[in-house]
């Protein structure tokens, strides 16, 4: 079944929770796909997972458009939606407009991802009038890393909590149709869960979140450089991976790699009389 915005909100509605996934290749979204992902999205996290930058900063729209056609292409069933980078919808609804349009026609995006509350209500109203669903993603907002001052966990005193609570209305309010809750107290994702009629997919916010989601990368620990607290390790492809590249590394080594199965033949006439030609 073709998962789309309003077969999520109706889970939210259903009480069925909404699995979302991160992919960043073809190979990776066909797969989440065919395990039956609500949601994939190309994370403007492929900055640190794919490119080896130490934050999101960087990421740029054309390295987002690369990856979104590729996971596009192994997408099928679930609801395809893609970050719009650092700087491009904070400088004006105009320029969020641009480049939401973008990932549309040329990413495949089925839904585009904004960080911010209150302050970016006008960008993610805009983008939606134009028939552009957005998801809304609040608490450690990755791009904001260094007004945070770090990756830290956000709206845990009153203040922080309320904050978010009022930005998660006004991105309702906006017209988001689903918003993260990343890295925030269980407890304060409970109570914007239980407010909001749009559903609520939360990493490292807990359980009472109408989905979840995870870097696909975390959860099958194919990237080492660090483990979130939140992120369950599903599989350990990455150890996996380095044996295989190990073992074969050995076996050319040996030459016992390739063997006579992954060699090709040609008849043993022709073969003689181009030994022999070459001493001519
Ligand atoms: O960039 C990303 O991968 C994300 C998800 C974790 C929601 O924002």
């Amino acid at each position: 079944m073709k998962n789309t915005i309003l077969t999520i909100q109706q889970q939210k509605i259903k009480k069925d929770k909404i699995s979302m996934i991160t992919a960043y290749d073809y190979c990776a979204a066909k797969l989440a796909d065919e395990a039956g992902a609500n949601a994939i999205m190309v994370g403007d996290s492929l900055g640190m997972v794919m490119l080896g930058y130490d934050d999101t900063i960087s990421v740029t729209m054309e390295d987002m458009i690369h990856h979104a056609k590729a996971v596009a292409r192994g997408t099928k069933n679930a609801l395809l939606i893609v970050d719009m980078p650092f700087m491009s919808y904070q400088t004006s609804v105009r320029d969020a407009l641009v480049n939401a349009g973008r990932l549309m026609k040329e990413g495949r995006a089925q839904a585009v991802k904004l960080e911010g509350g209150k302050e970016i209500a006008p960008q993610i109203k805009a983008i939606t009038e134009a028939g552009i669903p957005v998801m809304a993603h609040l608490g450690l907002t990755p791009q904001h890393i260094n007004a945070l001052g770090g990756f830290k966990t956000q709206g845990k005193n009153e203040a922080a909590a309320r904050k978010l609570i009022d930005d998660a209305a006004a991105v309702e309010e906006a017209g988001a149709f689903a918003v993260v809750l990343e890295c925030i107290p269980d407890t304060l994702a409970e109570i914007i869960t239980d407010r909001l009629s749009i559903p609520t997919i939360g990493i490292g916010a807990g359980k009472n979140c109408d989905g979840q989601v995870l870097v696909c990368c975390d959860m099958l620990a194919t990237f080492g450089d660090f483990t979130p607290k939140f992120a369950k390790q599903y599989a350990q492809i990455g150890s996996l991976m380095k044996r295989a590249f190990k073992d074969y590394i050995g076996e050319v080594k040996s030459g016992a790699f390739p063997a006579d199965e992954h060699s090709f033949r040609m008849d043993g006439e022709i073969a003689k009389k181009l030994r022999e030609a070459r001493n001519d």
